[in-house]
């Protein structure tokens, strides 16, 4: 039987054409999230929702959606989905990771070539008709090889960067909940402590989910514990950055610059952001490439087709929902 299905922002075509073909669709076509008391509307009586990292996916959710079998997610990171929230109401969640590792990592490396040479600050400048003629002081940068990096959570997303490094010839730092012989052995790169990594780092580029530990993990005190030539990349999740002490250390020097996809407020941005010179600012762009975005899209339909099919979705994120669903 054909599942009633809803797409709370388009998204590329061939996803919405795979779901069309299969199930009754219907997209919200607004170009923007939908606010709380549209979406509690729009979920009713659907059978899956396709939802957004930019949608909050709580208790009240599922209590409006009550046929839904699986809010799959158009993101790796879930932070958006209350998942305990669903377990209990036995509503399967899935997620899109893998096909956005190396396209985020490669946004992480963006923003730090950015940084380090000041590629953002001295575009405005160009533009702005201040060029004047080759000199031997203008917008010095810092070198990337040869340098230290220090990758904060050594997952699928922090290694896929870490592998980059290695071109750069640079000596690889990591931290995470614990030393991870895979990333060790693809990139040589060395376990340490947060402090350590934060002292001897050249580079700090962070790969981490959003969870209660991540929350603040950089804050006043970890930026003291940073070199003052030192960059700091963030492509994971706002929060885990304390912002406003973030713009602090920028401005009084106690780091050098930072790279930053994502904000603790999004899409507000700390006050003070924008006014310094020394940040380069994307607006939550790291996977946001034709051909990822395009995979996310079908990966996320196919979780949601295989559930259709009464099957488990290859990325569902709570299986035991299914399991008791399977045993009954
Ligand atoms: C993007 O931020 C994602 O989690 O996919
Ligand atoms: C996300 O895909 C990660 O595990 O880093």
């Amino acid at each position: 039987n054909k599942w009633n299905v809803y797409v709370t922002n388009e998204i590329p075509k061939p996803a919405l054409d795979m779901l069309a073909e299969h199930c009754d669709l219907e997209v919200n076509r607004l170009g923007k999230p939908l606010p709380k008391s549209t979406l509690l509307e729009k979920v009713q009586g659907r059978d899956a929702v396709l939802c957004l990292l930019t949608d909050q996916i709580d208790n009240e959710v599922f209590k409006a959606a009550s046929q839904a079998k699986i809010f799959a997610n158009y993101a790796v990171g879930y932070n958006n989905i209350d998942i305990p929230a669903a377990t209990e109401r036995g509503i399967m969640i899935s997620n899109t990771p893998g096909v956005l590792t190396d396209t985020t990592a490669e946004l992480a490396w963006a923003l730090l070539f950015s940084v380090a040479r000041r590629v953002a600050e001295s575009d405005k400048y160009t533009r702005m008709g201040k060029y004047e003629g080759w000199g031997p002081m203008l917008f010095l940068g810092q070198d990337v090889m040869n340098k230290t990096v220090g990758i904060i959570g050594p997952g699928r997303i922090g290694l896929s960067f870490a592998k980059r490094a290695k071109a750069f010839d640079m000596k690889i730092l990591y931290t995470g909940r614990a030393p991870n012989p895979q990333f060790e052995k693809e990139t040589g790169g060395q376990y340490v402590s947060l402090n350590q990594l934060l002292q001897d780092s050249d580079y700090v580029s962070i790969h981490t989910p959003l969870l209660p530990e991540t929350f603040h993990l950089i804050g006043e005190k970890e930026f003291k514990q940073m070199k003052k030539t030192a960059i700091l990349i963030n492509t994971s999740r706002g929060p885990v950055v304390d912002e406003l002490a973030l713009v602090k250390a920028l401005q009084t020097g106690e780091i050098w610059g930072a790279g930053l996809d994502v904000y603790e407020w999004e899409p507000k941005l700390a006050e003070g952001l924008s006014e310094l010179n020394n940040v380069t600012l994307c607006p939550h762009i790291a996977s946001a490439t034709i051909e990822t975005r395009t995979k996310m899209g079908t990966i996320a339909a196919s979780n949601i087709l295989t559930a259709m099919k009464g099957e488990l979705p290859p990325n569902c994120l709570n299986p035991e929902v299914f399991k008791s669903k399977f045993d009954k």
